[in-house]
């Protein structure tokens, strides 16, 4: 057996916007019924998750997952600047109420991409308040996670929000050829993210952090290329890991690799295994990114807080999944300190600008009905999370 350490999480992910619908005040919602949109569709009632979240939860433990991570969605519980719904804050409570009845842990994220419209027409990530507004959206959500909440993630992804704040098109939510980071709008994310990580202390026992997509740029050995890695790779990765230092855990999320040639990213060779988000089926990324993150943090725990790939092959889903589980027990077996393993996604999803088509769900969603139908590598997830391991 390859056995994981006691208490491991096990788990799978999903984010408030792309499965719970009519999130109707945030700025995703706007762009997405904008004239001109390179969305491809907009997220309309998505998985209905809002309402039919027990259910959801209810699969995940029944199948024998311990954790659920979801986020919580700034638009509702601050849908105006300075209007707060109770009714809202108390909806998410009672998610994480859920969750603990049906024995899941929850992870909780409090910023997954989308913020209130009114925070992006009053200056987004570039206004001077920026950090304050997110400093004090936090002190709203601690009704919510400040009992029975072990882990908050207080930002998805500032690498790739920064990216997307670069000024490029949205749909360019992939490795290969991300829009340039604005460095204004990091800095912004990364006091906000301190912000809040100070408001949080002062419930007991949590433990804080935030989440970062870890490309595995690797350099193709030509000459110039191993200085173009360090000029694409630093500002839009590796600043992060280094900037996490002293957080309480660190969110690793990892999907594939990229080759980084003398002039830049490189586009996967013709013939290599592609998903459907068109990259490279790479199952040893979670391992990559959790050895990069650990060592530039300085020893940091780890949480693989999304991992997966989208497919309409289920048994590629298994056979990555499995794959990348491997390799992460020989980062464990090597000393460095993995919590849990979330897979992403529990549901199809609204995979943003892509639309509903790539599917990264361990249970399919029909999107007329919503019924729920679990897919076998569910089945497969929970059954080595009832094992706490694999077979050898
Ligand atoms: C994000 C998710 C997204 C997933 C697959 C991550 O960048 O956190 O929201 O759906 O990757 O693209």
């Amino acid at each position: 057996m390859l056995t994981f350490p006691d208490g491991f999480l096990w788990g799978a992910a999903t984010a408030a916007h792309q499965i719970e619908g009519n999130n109707i005040n945030s700025n995703w919602w706007v762009h997405e019924h904008e004239a001109g949109t390179n969305i491809v569709e907009p997220s309309g009632d998505a998985m209905d998750s809002y309402h039919r979240y027990r259910e959801d939860m209810q699969l995940l433990a029944d199948a024998g997952l311990n954790t659920y991570r979801f986020s919580i969605e700034w638009a509702r519980i601050e849908p105006e600047r300075g209007i707060v719904s109770r009714a809202e804050v108390d909806h998410y409570r009672r998610m994480v109420d859920t969750a603990h009845e049906l024995g899941l842990n929850p992870v909780v994220t409090l910023m997954h991409f989308t913020v209130p419209r009114w925070f992006e027409r009053d200056g987004f990530w570039r206004a001077k308040d920026a950090a304050d507004l997110f400093a004090r959206y936090t002190e709203l959500t601690l009704p919510i996670v400040g009992e029975g909440v072990e882990h908050v993630c207080t930002i998805n992804e500032p690498n790739i929000a920064a990216m997307l704040a670069g000024g490029e098109d949205a749909a360019n939510l992939v490795a290969y050829g991300l829009p340039n980071p604005d460095l204004f709008v990091a800095d912004a994310l990364l006091e906000s993210h301190k912000r809040s990580r100070e408001v949080l202390s002062q419930v007991s026992g949590l433990k804080s952090g935030w989440t970062i997509a870890t490309q595995a740029f690797r350099s193709n050995g030509e000459p110039g290329s191993d200085e173009m890695l360090r000029e694409y790779g630093y500002p839009r990765d590796d600043w992060y890991l280094e900037q996490s230092a002293g957080d309480d855990f660190l969110g690793v999320q990892a999907y594939t690799r990229t080759f980084i040639g003398p002039k830049g990213p490189l586009p996967v060779e013709d013939g290599v295994e592609t998903t459907l988000t068109g990259w490279e089926f790479y199952p040893p990324a979670a391992a990559e990114g959790m050895r990069s993150a650990w060592e530039l943090s300085g020893g940091v725990p780890i949480m693989i807080t999304e991992n997966g790939i989208a497919t309409s092959d289920d048994t590629r889903r298994i056979d990555y999944t499995d794959g990348a589980l491997r390799e992460l027990h020989a980062c464990i077996q090597d000393g460095i300190q993995l919590e849990g393993y979330l897979h992403w996604s529990a549901l199809d999803n609204y995979e943003w600008a892509s639309g509903f088509r790539p599917t990264f769900g361990l249970i399919a969603v029909d999107r007329e009905t919503f019924v729920r139908t679990p897919k076998p590598s569910l089945a497969w997830l929970g059954n080595v999370a009832k094992a706490n391991g694999l077979t050898e």
